[in-house]
């Protein structure tokens, strides 16, 4: 059966699978540290902002978009760009819904296996006598001053996991992804709650409890305006807001296309986006941080969770932390890590089902096939972030692929959406079918406020200044100082910024700059690749059509 003739089977279906493809790692990892790194409550008024300036309007964006193009017989992103104006150039904007899926696919998996794997040790009592700390750089492969590692356990769930993905994605919409959602998302919210009341219902008495869990309830959930004046903040809310809500994937767009004519979109679209926030904020902040905090005290985990995407702290900390519920350690590291994984492959096949689209919409490839095709590419390039991964390939993936080009996307599909095909259309097919009334005001966001908006956390990380100090960065400049990138801006990373070393060590040995620079020019090739696939079938298109 090819993409064209399937469809949801129901349409708690489809929230369902929206709601799991944004509910993922990123809700109960990503949002969790992000929080506690960014003080908490003064995280939560602009992630909130971002979320219905950003969020709500990107998703009414990107579901329009899916179901327009739908109707066209286009289920991945290049074909539907190429729908909403004359340009022969739009189609390669929708280059980033390829290219995007198949890269986040590509590490994003590896993440869901070690999911896997910790069910299987969380069961078999493994952190009981090695504590996590020690088996999880094993587990990876990671010893000082490695570079390369061919971990065999964790590739082997690598394998599984990518396996199990397959399988899914081989069944189709209804049998495959869809009840995978319906499985996966009430199951992980489930055993989410049943943690939340375990791990909020520790008595200050219970053994190795040094301070109330509520003490970090409170730090994430206390909302605090202060945030309000640090753009640093800012744009650490907003990229949350799109990794959760996968905005600027292609992977909603492809969903939505799925969905009838006339069929709402409106409230779906705001159902499965709230489902999320209800799943991140309110499971997603009660578990990490009021746990750990019991344990380790609110100071230890701001520590714990400083630096970095905040990916690794789940399987770092929690396990031995669960040690301390007697009999039900295994139980709550199963579900934890089984939670996770549900989380995880509702979101992975959101990524793998682009793909497939594609090669079925302009290939003509049987779903078996695609899936197959799928597997492959995402084996290939996630065994670069298994191979590389203490060299530092996977936290370049995670930046390119699952940061920056995301809001690159959403940019320039919002301004593609809101002024090319124009925002009367856009409203048009935003509404139509719609069981729900959109508030008016967001005929104006969508235009102004959304790309005003993306703008400027795109120019903010781009050229983002050491310590984060804008306003000293802003003075420096106009005292003729010049303007002091940080490392971790856009620019600071291409021009290696702070990195004096070249790509081989004293020894002649492989530095992570090696890595880094290798793993952006695979990157830029896949890019590229997607760009010579959709070349060319349009060009068998036109073909055809003469
Ligand atoms: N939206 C997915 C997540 O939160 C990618 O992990």
């Amino acid at each position: 059966m090819t993409a064209q003739k399937e469809q949801w089977a129901s349409r708690a279906g489809l929230v369902l699978a929206m709601a799991g493809n944004a509910v993922g790692l990123g809700n109960f990892l990503r949002f969790p540290a992000q929080a506690a790194q960014n003080g908490g409550g003064v995280f939560l008024i602009p992630y909130l902002v971002a979320f219905v300036l950003m969020g709500i309007p990107l998703l009414w964006v990107e579901w329009a978009i899916g179901r327009h193009g739908g109707q066209y017989g286009h289920h991945s992103a290049p074909g539907m760009l190429d729908r909403l104006g004359k340009s022969r150039l739009l189609k390669y904007i929708g280059v980033f819904g390829l290219f995007t899926n198949l890269t986040v696919a590509a590490y994003y998996c590896y993440i869901e296996s070690w999911t896997l794997a910790y069910v299987f040790h969380s069961l078999k009592g493994t952190f009981r006598s090695t504590p996590p700390t020690e088996f999880f750089p094993a587990y990876l492969g990671q010893h000082a001053g490695s570079i390369t590692s061919l971990p065999p356990e964790a590739t082997i769930w690598f394998v599984v996991t990518l396996a199990l993905n397959v399988w899914i994605l081989s069944r189709g919409l209804a049998k495959g992804i869809e009840m995978a959602a319906k499985i996966g998302v009430p199951l992980l919210i489930v055993f989410g709650v049943v943690l939340v009341v375990r791990g909020l219902t520790l008595g200050t008495d219970a053994p190795g409890v040094v301070e109330s869990p509520l003490t970090g309830l409170n730090y994430v959930w206390n909302p605090d305006l202060s945030g309000l004046k640090d753009f640093n903040v800012w744009l650490a809310a907003a990229g949350q807001i799109f990794f959760t809500l996968s905005v600027g994937m292609g992977s909603i767009h492809c969903y939505a296309a799925y969905v009838k004519k006339d069929r709402d979109i409106a409230l779906n679209a705001a159902s499965a986006g709230w489902m999320n926030e209800f799943v991140e904020v309110v499971i997603g902040g009660s578990l990490l941080i009021p746990i750990a905090t019991a344990y380790l005290g609110l100071a230890a985990v701001k520590g714990a969770t400083a630096g970095g995407s905040g990916f690794s702290m789940g399987f770092l900390t929690l396990p031995s932390l669960f040690n301390n519920w007697g009999w039900f350690a295994p139980v709550a590291g199963a579900m934890w890590f089984g939670l996770l994984f549900f989380a995880g492959i509702t979101s992975s096949l959101a990524m793998g089902q682009p793909i497939l689209a594609f090669l079925a919409d302009e290939f003509g490839a049987a779903r078996a096939k695609g899936a197959l095709l799928f597997g492959g590419c995402t084996f290939v390039l996630g065994m670069w972030c298994v191979w590389l991964y203490p060299g530092g390939s996977f936290d370049e993936f995670d930046f390119w692929t699952g940061t920056f080009s995301l809001v690159v996307f959403a940019l320039l599909e919002v301004i593609v959406f809101a002024w090319i095909f124009g925002m009367e259309k856009g409203w048009a097919e935003i509404t139509r079918g719609a069981d729900m009334k959109v508030p008016v005001v967001f005929r104006y966001v969508i235009p102004y406020v959304t790309p005003l908006f993306l703008a400027v956390v795109f120019l903010g990380a781009l050229v983002q200044p050491e310590g984060g100090d804008w306003g000293e960065a802003v003075r420096g400049l106009l005292a003729g100082k010049g303007w002091s990138l940080s490392a971790g801006s856009v620019l600071g990373k291409l021009m290696h910024v702070g990195d004096t070393g070249g790509w081989h060590g004293p020894n002649g040995e492989v530095t992570p700059r090696m890595v880094k620079d290798l793993t952006r020019i695979l990157l830029s090739l896949v890019f590229l690749t997607c760009g010579v696939l959709v070349y060319v079938a349009f060009r068998r298109k036109e073909r055809r059509a003469s």
